[in-house]
């Protein structure tokens, strides 16, 4: 039922048609969605169709006229039903998912709906004001410097990317060097330090930022793949001009997080900028019994973070976090005369963010926050790790499942008998039975199982059954 806005449309009576299938075509959606949601929260998962039936299956030739909209919606989600992994489930392991949860998902329909360009706090004044708001939760619940600015991009990718602009304008501002306005050409080297385990997305940013992802200095890392604070420390005494020091919140694999606390301190004094990619391990600091991980790291001077992942929030969604928020500015905003600029105490919403015209996140944000609070987020952060630690301990005590660093966060590995062959063949198996999904890594040269517990869903029952999945699987690999 379409709820009556009062405004009305003025349309003739053909018009009014057209509308009405558009109208129905969107309810359409939603019950679909629905039902899908409903399956995706109790079935197992299914096994998935590949690219290439998914091109099969979309192909056809350039549509010369308009279709009807309801046949478009059925047409969609016929197509690609088969295709449509099962990211929102509660068996989903696979790279860091989150899960998409269903108020995220509603108020992001809204925010298609409503058609918000959150590019100007003129043209979208409840886009705009919510992000303020949101962001300042956001900073309370990851307790990191309450003035700090915050950028709403796609993921840490781009919140990597929008740190890192930040980060280079200040390290070259300080060393006498206009890089927005005079570019990298016969600008001061930067000595950027990097971990040696860090995220391939961190360096796409250094190439974006023509720092180059191959010019670096990198920091030797424990087997968890932690930054060893006195290698830091003796990389950084060989720097010379200025500085972007790369810090990381969860390593993709092993889920460890760098020790801040004894490397800010070293880059504070060094006049070094200290950026930390934490896409999902900075939301440690949301959970009391987990914050001592992250010990430390609201002393840097930028984070990038996501909220498609320990938020649940649906794709995509992220923040780059900047504690200079001049440098972050200075980075990114954006201005014409067609742009109404922000006023006063009003925070231009595009200032913080490489794009100007954007989708309205939050939206999303805020209302993941409403619905789960603090103590909500705190629990989920708590029961993914708890559940990781389960599971990962539980196989790992398996006769030749290895368990390859202990559980530091939410993400583990696993190798099956000290063999690749074994443990791809075991990831295999696991993903055709189609239980759960898991997938694989290298690791140290080495290929793994990789375990990823970030989703709402996911509950000590489903930890249970997939202990039970992985070990049938391993038992069928064995013979
Ligand atoms: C540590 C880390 N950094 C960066 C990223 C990239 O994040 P996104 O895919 O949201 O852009 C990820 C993704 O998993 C990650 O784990």
């Amino acid at each position: 039922m379409r709820p009556a806005t009062g405004r009305g449309i003025v349309t003739t009576l053909g018009e009014e048609a057209v509308m009405q299938d558009e109208w129905t075509a969107l309810e359409h959606a939603a019950a679909h969605a629905i039902a899908y949601r409903q399956e995706t929260g109790s079935a197992e998962t299914t096994p998935v169709a590949d690219y290439a039936a998914m091109l099969e299956a979309f192909a056809a030739p350039l549509p010369e006229e308009g279709d009807d909209p309801v046949s478009v919606i059925e047409h969609l989600v016929e197509a690609a039903t088969p295709g449509i992994r099962a990211m929102t489930g509660p068996r989903f392991f696979g790279w860091v998912i989150g899960n998409s949860h269903p108020t995220g998902v509603a108020a992001d329909w809204l925010a298609s709906a409503w058609g918000q360009n959150v590019g100007n706090v003129v043209a979208a004044p409840a886009a705009s004001a919510v992000e303020k708001v949101a962001a300042d939760w956001l900073l309370e619940l990851l307790d990191l410097p309450r003035d700090s600015s915050m950028g709403f991009v796609t993921g840490a990718t781009v919140a990597n990317f929008v740190c890192l602009a930040a980060a280079r304008s200040e390290v070259l501002r300080r060393a006498g060097w206009d890089v927005e306005a005079d570019g990298m050409f016969g600008a001061p080297p930067i000595d950027v330090l990097i971990g040696a385990d860090a995220h391939a997305t961190v360096f796409s940013g250094l190439k974006y930022l023509g720092l180059g992802a191959k010019r670096v200095r990198t920091v030797e890392t424990d087997a968890a793949g932690r930054m060893l604070a006195g290698d830091f420390e003796r990389v950084l005494r060989g720097c010379a001009g200025p500085v972007i020091a790369i810090a990381q919140a969860g390593q993709i694999n092993t889920g460890a997080c760098d020790p801040f606390a004894e490397i800010a301190p070293l880059a504070r004094a060094a006049g070094a900028w200290l950026h930390v990619d934490g896409a999902f391990g900075l939301w440690a600091q949301a959970a009391p019994g987990r914050k001592h991980l992250t010990a430390g790291v609201e002393l840097a001077d930028s984070w990038a973070t996501d909220g498609h992942k320990w938020l649940q929030t649906p794709y995509d969604c992220g923040f780059a976090i900047v504690r200079d928020a001049e440098a972050h500015r200075r980075a990114m905003a954006i201005s014409a005369s067609y742009l109404p600029p922000a006023q006063d105490a009003e925070r231009d919403p595009s200032a913080y963010v490489p794009e100007l015209s954007r989708r309205a996140r939050g939206f999303a944000t805020w209302a993941m926050i409403r619905r789960l609070g603090r103590e909500g987020i705190a629990e989920l952060v708590e029961r993914n790790c708890a559940l990781a630690t389960h599971m990962g301990e539980t196989l790992g005590g398996d006769d030749g499942v290895a368990l390859v660093c202990p559980v530091a966060l939410n993400q583990f590995m696993l190798r099956f008998g000290d063999s690749d062959e074994a443990t791809l063949a075991v990831v295999r198996q696991v993903q055709e039975d189609a239980v759960a999904f898991i997938g694989a890594a290298l690791w140290r040269g080495q290929w793994v199982m990789r375990v990823s517990v970030s989703s709402a869903a996911t509950h000590l029952a489903d930890a249970e059954v997939t202990i039970a999945a992985v070990r049938s699987a391993w038992a069928k690999v064995r013979g």
